[in-house]
């Protein structure tokens, strides 16, 4: 079994933070998305990982994941020119993948759940594709399934009017090499690009067995702000012990479930987890409330921050409320006095914000 992470792609949907970071990279509780996935690749004991890269991503995805014996695979990274779309990502992934079967993860999703239980199942039901399904309220906005009693799948649409199911597409696929005749035979969508769900369609068609799983736990895809900031609350609610290990002055209050570098320093603050805060941080003055993780090197001055990732190196000051907030490295936000309104930003890094 071999793995193929999708770490290409244009994530002009968390732009302007995307000009500069590839959206695989922006990280949640202070680790990238891709060591999530890349976490949940080694346990499942595979070994040969191909990494699809764009443009736009390649040079920071090759210096965060290197040669990948961090967790002891061998990548071999697989340039896509243009986001022609997940089934044309296969498709110029073949030479890597030969006949294999493989588990294709899309670098931008989290889950629960790891992919270790999943590779037997595969390999022991015989099947030519196993999907991975989340009951969902908004099915129009993603792909989805229908399935029989057995767990077959007997039909995918991509993004419905009129949605025949709840049961939206993870995106974890395994696949047979009999994905690649499939996808020979599509065409592009609509938008242009090569559709997974019509490959898998096809595949069904030609009478390849396709099952689907329905995870129990859950899943995030964090395309968007509102999503990724979702998935740091859930990452924080789940992972976050309390650890600290900064400086924390007498006049400083910390409760809950804090997790806080050696190296952070907390003056005269109050702090309400669960929250994460990063090496060389430095919080004076200031309100660090639940679903917030500061990166490392920031620094937070006579402000409020809750629901909010702040990521490296930021210098916040006089800002009373900064709430579902996504702020890019090496930002500012100040204001002169103090800043009285309520303020939510998504703002790319290097920005300055003078209010
Ligand atoms: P998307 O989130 O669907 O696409 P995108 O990254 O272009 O984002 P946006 O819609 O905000 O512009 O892609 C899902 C994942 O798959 C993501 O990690 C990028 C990756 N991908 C590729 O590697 N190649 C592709 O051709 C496409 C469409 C996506």
């Amino acid at each position: 079994m071999k793995a193929l992470v999708l770490s290409g792609g244009k994530g002009t949907r968390l732009r302007p933070l995307t000009h500069t970071m590839p959206k695989q990279l922006v990280p949640v509780a202070n680790e990238p998305i891709l060591g999530y996935v890349f976490r949940h690749i080694q346990e499942a004991g595979i070994k040969d990982v191909g990494v699809v890269v764009s443009p736009e991503t390649q040079n920071d995805v090759r210096s965060y994941l290197g040669k990948g014996s961090r967790w002891r695979v061998r990548i071999d990274y697989i340039p896509q020119e243009q986001p022609l779309g997940l089934a044309h990502a296969v498709k110029i992934a073949r030479p890597f993948l030969g006949d294999s079967p493989f588990v294709m993860y899309l670098g931008d999703n989290l889950l629960a759940q790891g992919i270790k239980e999943f590779v037997e199942d595969f390999h022991s039901a015989g099947l030519d594709a196993l999907i991975f399904l989340k009951e969902v309220d908004n099915p129009r906005a993603f792909g989805v399934a229908v399935l029989n009693k057995k767990g077959e799948v007997t039909k995918l649409v991509e993004k419905p009017k009129n949605p025949p199911s709840n049961l939206a597409l993870v995106g974890v696929y395994f696949f047979s090499a009999g994905i690649h005749a499939a996808i020979d035979r599509i065409r592009p969508s609509g938008r242009g690009e090569l559709e997974i769900t019509d490959a898998i369609q096809e595949l069904m068609h030609s009478g390849g067995s396709v099952k689907g799983q329905i995870l129990a736990d859950w899943w995030l895809d964090t395309g968007k702000k509102d999503d990724f900031l979702a998935a740091n609350t859930v990452v924080l609610d789940e992972y976050i012990k309390r650890d600290i290990q900064g400086k924390v002055d007498s006049k400083s209050e910390v409760s809950g479930r804090i997790r806080m570098e050696k190296t952070a320093k907390i003056v005269n603050s109050r702090l309400r987890g669960p929250v994460v805060i990063g090496k060389r941080c430095e919080i004076v003055n200031s309100f660090i409330g639940p679903h917030t993780t500061i990166g490392h090197g920031t620094r937070i001055i006579n402000s409020a921050i809750e629901h909010s990732v702040i990521l490296d190196k930021c210098h916040i000051e006089n800002i009373a409320r900064l709430e579902d907030s996504l702020v890019g490295r090496e930002a500012k936000v100040v204001h002169p006095q103090n800043h009285s309104r309520a303020l939510r930003l998504l703002i790319g890094d290097n920005n300055v914000v003078e209010v």
